[in-house]
Order: C-alpha cells, then sequence, then structure tokens
C-alpha cells in the first residue's frame, strides 16, 4: 500500500503577505458572529508585531505558553478556554509562532471538534472528526509543523503526535519577514532541525523518489544557509523547513529523532537542541551529515551543552529508552526492518551515556 497523504491546501508565500492574512479570514467568517482564535507565541505579547495580528472584536487572541513544549494538559486546558469564550465553535485556529505554536493550533483545532483529552489520540489515526478550519502563520523555521500531518505533544505516558489527515493545516502564510528577528541560537537549532529531516530522510531506507526530490533541495537550501549566509537567507530558510517537512512526509525521521525525543521527554530539552545533542553523537550513522553540521556550528560559533546524562538514574535513563524505543517506524527508516537487533537497549544506553 502507498501512502494517499493530505496536503496543506492553501499557501501563500512571499515578504509581507502576513498583510493579507485578514482577507483570507474573511472567507471563513460566514456569520457576523463568527470569531477566530488567534494562538500566538507569547514571544509577542509585547512587541509591535501585537499590533498587526488582525483580530477583529469578537476574535480571540490565546497568548500561547511555548517554555515548555506543549503538552496533552496545556492543549486540553486551552480547548477549555475556548469553550468557555464561547457556546459556538470558531470559524478558524491561528497559530502564529514557531513549530511549538503551530502545533497547538492544530492540537486545539482537532480537540475542539473531538471529545476527551488530546492524550487519548496520541500516535497514528485515531483521531475520528474533521478539526475546526486552521491556519499557521511561521515566525521560526525549521520543524516543518507547518506542512506536517502531525501535532507533536508530551503526555502523561509519551512524546507522540496525534497524526492524521485532519491534523493538516487549511491554509499557511510564508512571511520570510516574521523570521528575522529570531535570536542567533534559536535560528541555528531550528535550522538544524530541517537540516537532520534531511540527512535522515535521505539515507533512509523508506526513501523515494517524491521525498527525495523535496529532501535534496531543502538540503541544498540549507547548505546555502548556514555555510554561504546568503542575502536572502530568511526566504531560503523558509523553503528549506516547507521542503524538508514535504519530504519525511513520504518518508521518515531517523535515530537521532528517536534520540531526541527521549532527551526531552526526561530531560525537558527542546526539539532543536535535542536533535543538535544527539545528531553530534551520531557518526557512525550519518559520517558526511555530522561532518557537515559541524562545520556549521563552527561557521556560527555554535557551543553544544554537554554532560546532559552523565548522573542521570538509572531509572530516568531506561525512561528515556523507552521513549526512543516506542518510535518504531524511525528506527526501521534508519536501520531496516531488522533494526531491532542492531539497535538494542544496551547500544541505546552507550549512546546516550555519551551525551
Ligand atoms: N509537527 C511537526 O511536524 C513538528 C516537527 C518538528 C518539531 N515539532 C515541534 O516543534 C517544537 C519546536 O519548534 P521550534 O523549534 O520552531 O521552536 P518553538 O516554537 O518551541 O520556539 C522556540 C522559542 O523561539 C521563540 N520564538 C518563536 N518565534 C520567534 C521570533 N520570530 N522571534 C523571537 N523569538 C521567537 C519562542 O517564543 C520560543 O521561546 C517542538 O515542540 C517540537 O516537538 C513539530
Ligand atoms: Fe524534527
Amino acid at each position: 500500500m502507498f501512502r494517499n497523504f493530505k496536503m496543506v491546501s492553501q499557501v501563500v508565500f512571499g515578504r509581507g503577505c502576513f498583510n493579507q492574512l485578514d482577507e483570507i479570514l474573511s472567507f471563513q467568517r460566514v456569520k457576523s458572529s463568527s470569531f477566530v482564535v488567534f494562538l500566538v507565541d507569547h514571544v509577542f505579547e509585547n512587541s509591535e508585531f501585537k499590533s498587526r495580528i488582525p483580530a477583529h472584536d469578537q476574535d480571540m487572541i490565546i497568548w500561547a505558553d511555548t517554555d515548555d513544549e506543549p503538552k496533552t494538559s496545556y492543549v486540553d486546558k486551552l480547548v477549555e478556554k475556548v469553550k468557555s469564550f464561547s457556546s459556538d465553535l470558531p470559524a478558524g485556529v491561528v497559530g502564529i509562532g514557531g513549530g511549538s505554536a503551530m502545533d497547538l493550533a492544530k492540537a486545539v483545532s482537532l480537540m475542539l471538534a473531538n471529545p476527551g483529552s488530546a492524550a487519548d489520540y496520541q500516535g497514528w489515526d485515531l483521531i475520528k472528526k474533521p478539526a475546526v478550519w486552521h491556519a499557521a502563520v511561521p515566525t521560526l523555521s525549521g520543524t516543518g509543523a507547518e506542512v506536517s500531518r502531525t501535532t507533536v505533544l508530551t503526555g502523561p505516558q509519551k512524546k507522540l503526535g496525534i497524526n492524521s489527515d485532519y491534523t493538516v493545516f487549511d491554509q499557511i502564510v510564508l512571511d520570510p519577514e516574521l523570521i528575522a528577528g529570531v535570536p542567533k541560537e534559536q535560528w541555528f537549532y531550528t535550522g538544524m532541525d530541517c537540516y537532520i529531516h534531511c540527512v535522515e530522510s535521505l539515507q533512509g531506507t523508506f526513501l523515494n523518489a517524491f521525498s527525495q526530490s523535496y529532501g535534496e533541495k531543502s538540503m541544498d537550501l540549507c547548505r546555502e544557509v548556514f555555510l554561504q549566509d546568503p542575502s536572502d537567507s530568511a526566504d531560503k530558510l523558509m523553503m528549506a523547513s516547507y521542503f524538508g517537512g514535504m519530504s519525511i512526509a513520504y518518508s521518515q525521521v531517523g535515530i537521532c529523532h528517536a534520540l531526541s525525543y527521549g532527551l526531552s521527554f526526561v530531560l525537558g530539552l527542546h526539539h532543536g537542541i535535542g536533535n543538535s545533542v544527539a545528531f553530534d553523537y551520531l557518526e557512525e550513522y550519518y559520517p558526511e551529515g555530522v561532518r557537515e553540521f559541524r562545520q556549521m556550528m563552527e561557521k556560527h560559533e555554535i557551543m553544544l551543552p554537554r554532560n546532559l546524562v552523565s548522573g542521570l538514574s538509572d531509572e530516568k535513563l531506561e525512561k528515556m529508552i523507552d521513549v526512543a524505543l516506542v518510535l518504531s517506524p524511525l528506527w526501521e527508516n534508519a536501520l531496516g526492518k531488522d533494526w531491532a537487533e542492531i539497535m538494542t537497549r544496551d547500544k541505546i544506553r552507550q549512546l546516550y551515556q555519551r551525551m
């Protein structure tokens, strides 16, 4: 069986295209009482950008706390907030921010239309009803969350996405001007998420011409952005993120992402930095990718945190291994069908203990 996957329905790209958001939303506001929920990263709460959000009087702005990566409990809380704001469903949910705010917007739009807790739907294709119309405006590029069919959530037991066709955004607004002010380290780590998507997709056993085409273009763009500093770096990084996301849509990520999920579940490390920490120890599996990654780190004077795992209790280390091992499609993509014979608990433990 070949995957028959859903893609984002509408895309607008270009410097300043954020100004078109109000018009785009007008097509969703079918009644005069229709309201839109803007889920905006709290970093913008006291910024000039705030005044550019096209919120009408009846709309709701939620400043999303992204200090921790999205949790199922936080999604449940936000859904309650929207439900107590109005007995009607919103005409749309718009996520404005990085991967965290975008994933929160996806999850809230799904959970407004489906009963129970977000934790009930962590997995593959467990969502039964279409989400409320939802859109994304990235202000940080690299995760590919703007195009993916998942919203990555940390639940009581695991870090696992709600993967479904209904998760995919109906509209994305890609305005490179919005990613210009990101602090350098954050820019680098989230950008490396994209670079690592490409490495893991292109070296994976699930690769086909579809994911290869997107992956190779994304990789070229990452090389330009992180090794050459082109004048249109933001435009290129935004497209690299999109193409990197499209590449993994038809393949998978690999060892680095599996290990990174364990790091973030137990240590609370954010995704981009967790990936970078793990990737630096994966020379055996991705030799060329790791070599180039180190060149990029050197060029941008990035110092990775070290010795994060030494001193951790056995119980926490075992939990980290459990979380990584749940992600069997990632291991299979990286190492083939017999991955479990190659990547034993001991081997994973040894890798973690070096980090
Ligand atoms: N759904 C997916 O397919 C997918 C893929 C990869 C990662 N993710 C998820 O994405 C999240 C990571 O996303 P991320 O790396 O984009 O970071 P993020 O969204 O967690 O944001 C990181 C930091 O950058 C700040 N920030 C965002 N935009 C800014 C701007 N324009 N200027 C200044 N600061 C800004 C935020 O306030 C936050 O402090 C994780 O939760 C991860 O699990 C999702
Ligand atoms: Fe990623």
